[in-house]
């Protein structure tokens, strides 16, 4: 029997020994992750934690250089394409056409993720009534503000109701009004099976999600609910547990600064 046929397909993210070297670099190194169906998983980290990187290639956007990884099922490296059709990913920089409409930008990601016609004109007056962007359908999205800019990314990452969504820092730079309500609809959306993946740098965040895992230097380092993570690393709240990795990383790195100079 092969490694990769031995990949359970009841989770919705299986990772073993997931690796993406970039030349000398170790961005992900021997990545262990199982997410479950359904599930609101956070992924933490300083930056340069291999959290982009390991999205990237859950979402068959990027090959790994060793181990496998399936997501909904299906393998991301001999599978991207099937991979690709159920999940939603919402990148950093959301992609969105300034000089389109909401209801052109809708119309467009709908396009692409394979709805056409009727279904389609169903779909977006639905998906936008329960996201709250029909009184926005014909601005702009160059005119819109932060948090309706990320909220119409999140309507077009999901408009094909995928199982699956993947938001990488979605709520930077937004403010917290535009946050508390960004949050509310990733709840609608994990209420109707959709399975969730969040990078986050705002520990309010990270405790709304059900499951955390936190990265260090592309290393899993710590995996399970706030008490049972504040509990591993000793520290009385998360935010503790995220200064506590961001200084020993520091260290780590002015160590090989130091070292490198000899
Ligand atoms: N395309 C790339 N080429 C070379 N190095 C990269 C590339 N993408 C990311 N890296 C490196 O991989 C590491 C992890 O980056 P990234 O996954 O973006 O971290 P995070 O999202 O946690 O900030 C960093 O050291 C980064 O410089
Ligand atoms: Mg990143």
């Amino acid at each position: 029997m092969t490694h990769r046929a031995a990949v359970s397909t009841a989770a919705a993210v299986e990772t073993r020994a997931l690796e993406k070297e970039f030349g000398p670099r170790v961005a992900v190194h021997s990545l262990d992750l199982t997410i479950n169906r359904g599930e609101v998983f956070g992924l933490l980290g300083p930056n340069g934690s291999g959290k982009t990187t390991t999205i990237r290639m859950l979402c068959g956007l990027m090959a790994p250089t060793g181990g496998s990884a399936s997501v909904v099922g299906y393998d991301v490296a001999s599978q991207s394409e099937r991979v690709r059709e159920r999940i939603g990913y919402m990148s950093q920089r959301y992609g969105l056409y300034d000089d389109l409409t909401v209801a052109e930008n809708l119309r467009f990601y709908a396009t692409v993720y394979g709805l056409h016609g009727r279904a389609r004109t169903e779909r977006l007056a639905e998906h936008a009534s329960q996201l709250g962007l029909t009184e926005r359908w014909n601005q702009l999205a160059g005119t819109l503000s932060g948090g309706w800019k990320q909220r119409l990314a999140l309507a077009c990452a999901t408009a094909h109701t995928p199982e699956m969504l993947f938001l990488d820092e979605p709520t930077a730079g937004v403010d917290p009004a535009a946050r508390r309500e960004f949050w509310r609809s990733i709840y609608v959306l994990a209420g109707r099976g959709t399975t969730i993946l969040v990078t986050t740098h705002y520990m309010d965040e990270a405790e709304r999600c059900q499951r955390l895992a936190f990265l260090s230097r592309g290393k899993l380092i710590g995996i399970g609910t706030t008490a049972e993570i504040t509990a591993q690393f000793g520290q009385p709240t998360i935010e503790d547990v995220f200064i506590e990795l961001q200084r020993r990383d520091e260290g780590a790195i002015a160590g090989t600064i130091a070292g490198a100079a000899t």
